[in-house]
């Protein structure tokens, strides 16, 4: 059983699929593992850990010859794959709905591509759920990177020179992301208030010490769907929801937004009247940017000025993190595999409930309904 690292070629990726935490844990379970040389260079992991860990540090062709398993953060193109064994699995963030081609190419390699942002959320997948573990620290470099953006302090300071009052932080989009926004935002010391469709929300806002701004007695309320995820929210909620973060936002110093509905462009929560109502030098920092963007006017990649309010729109938020990223992405994906590992197989067999959930490509064929169409 060999499983196969490769450096990720996306452009500003900077994470690694493996530690030499994971490539040790993978050996121990009896896999050979082959990274790629310089794969853990951009994430502050030499290949000599690599090697010391047990890996095996090589060139691309070297590592990914007779591979079973490939690991990677984002896909990896397919072309690069030729050698892997036959039927061989791509284990990876494979954004099924953006890279189509991509996808249709692994099947046509006859390869078994494993969408890891598929993975239920349920109790037992926690720990192998990238989605949460990118998020979280997406969540925690957006107020970072908004603090680097704002001209003013967070926390209130009294001073001799007089008194510096605290920043406004409002969070709209309270998943995994935005708790970790507001949790940040809180330890820097500004004021803080978040808000969501889904009204399971609101106790976590409280809990946190922050103050929910929400829209009440509207039909469409719930927003909860499946999965413990957002649904599209009626026009009437839609509305109220407008009416009500005007008022709030024009009154922000910052505003975080992660607001995201599975499968759908993200949902528009500010205009370009709002952004004006904001004071000069506020800041804004649109997580769900390259989505479709929750903010009007923001720009995947870039800051921009607009009515004198910052808007920042870096990609790839977690990879901004590299290191802590790609521990923890790694962790996933060796928490995964090693649940699956079947001692006489010498590798993972994966069940229906997971398997089923994230197994995009079979025997030279799509065959996920998220993609076929059936579901
Ligand atoms: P997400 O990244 O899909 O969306 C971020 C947030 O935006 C969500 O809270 C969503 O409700 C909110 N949102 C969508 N449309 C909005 C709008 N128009 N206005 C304001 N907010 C809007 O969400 P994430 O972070 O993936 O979490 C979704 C849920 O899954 C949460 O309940 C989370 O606790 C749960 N979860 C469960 C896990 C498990 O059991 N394994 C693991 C991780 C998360």
């Amino acid at each position: 059983m060999k499983i196969a690292v490769l450096r990720e070629t996306a452009p500003g990726e900077a994470r690694v699929a493996a530690t030499p935490e994971t490539v040790k844990k993978f050996a121990a379970l009896g896999a050979t593992v082959a990274v790629e040389a310089g794969a853990g260079g951009p994430a502050s992991i030499a290949d000599a850990a690599f090697a010391e860990a047990g890996g095996t540090v090589g060139e691309r062709a070297a590592t990914i010859a007779g591979a079973d398993i490939v690991l990677g953060v984002q896909g990896p193109d397919p072309a690069a794959l030729a050698g892997a064994a036959p039927g061989a699995w791509v284990v990876a963030g494979l954004n099924p709905f953006g890279d189509r081609a991509r996808i249709d190419a692994y099947a046509a390699a006859g390869l078994e591509a494993l969408a890891m942002e598929f993975m239920p959320r349920i109790t037992r997948a926690q720990s192998m759920d990238i989605l949460s573990s990118q998020s979280n620290l997406s969540g925690y470099k957006a107020v970072l990177d908004a603090a680097a953006e704002y001209g003013r302090a967070f926390p209130m300071m009294m001073t001799a020179a007089g008194t510096v009052s605290a920043a406004r932080v409002f969070v709209m989009g309270v998943g995994v992301a935005g708790l970790q926004a507001i949790a940040t935002a809180r330890r820097l010391g500004a004021q803080v208030s978040a808000t969501d469709v889904r009204a399971a929300t609101k106790e976590q806002i409280l809990s946190l010490g922050a103050k929910p701004i929400f829209v009440e007695a509207v039909k469409g309320i719930e927003g909860e769907g499946t999965g413990g995820y957002a649904t599209e929210m009626s026009d009437e909620y839609k509305a109220a929801q407008a009416e009500l973060v005007s008022s709030h936002i024009a009154k922000q110093d910052i505003v975080i937004t992660t607001a995201l509905i599975p499968g759908r462009p993200a949902p528009r929560l500010i205009s370009d009247a709002q952004v004006a109502s904001m004071r000069p030098g506020s800041v804004i920092v649109d997580l769900a940017v390259e989505q479709g963007g929750n903010v009007e006017g923001a720009v995947p990649g870039e800051v921009v000025l607009r009515h004198g309010v910052k808007i920042v729109g870096h990609r790839n938020v977690p990879s901004r993190l590299a290191a802590d990223a790609s521990a923890l992405f790694a962790r996933n994906l060796f928490n995964f595999l090693s649940a699956f590992w079947d001692k006489e197989a010498g590798r993972p067999v994966l069940d229906a409930e997971i398997g089923d959930a994230i197994r995009l490509t079979q025997g030279g064929q799509v065959i996920h309904p998220r993609l076929t169409g059936a579901a």
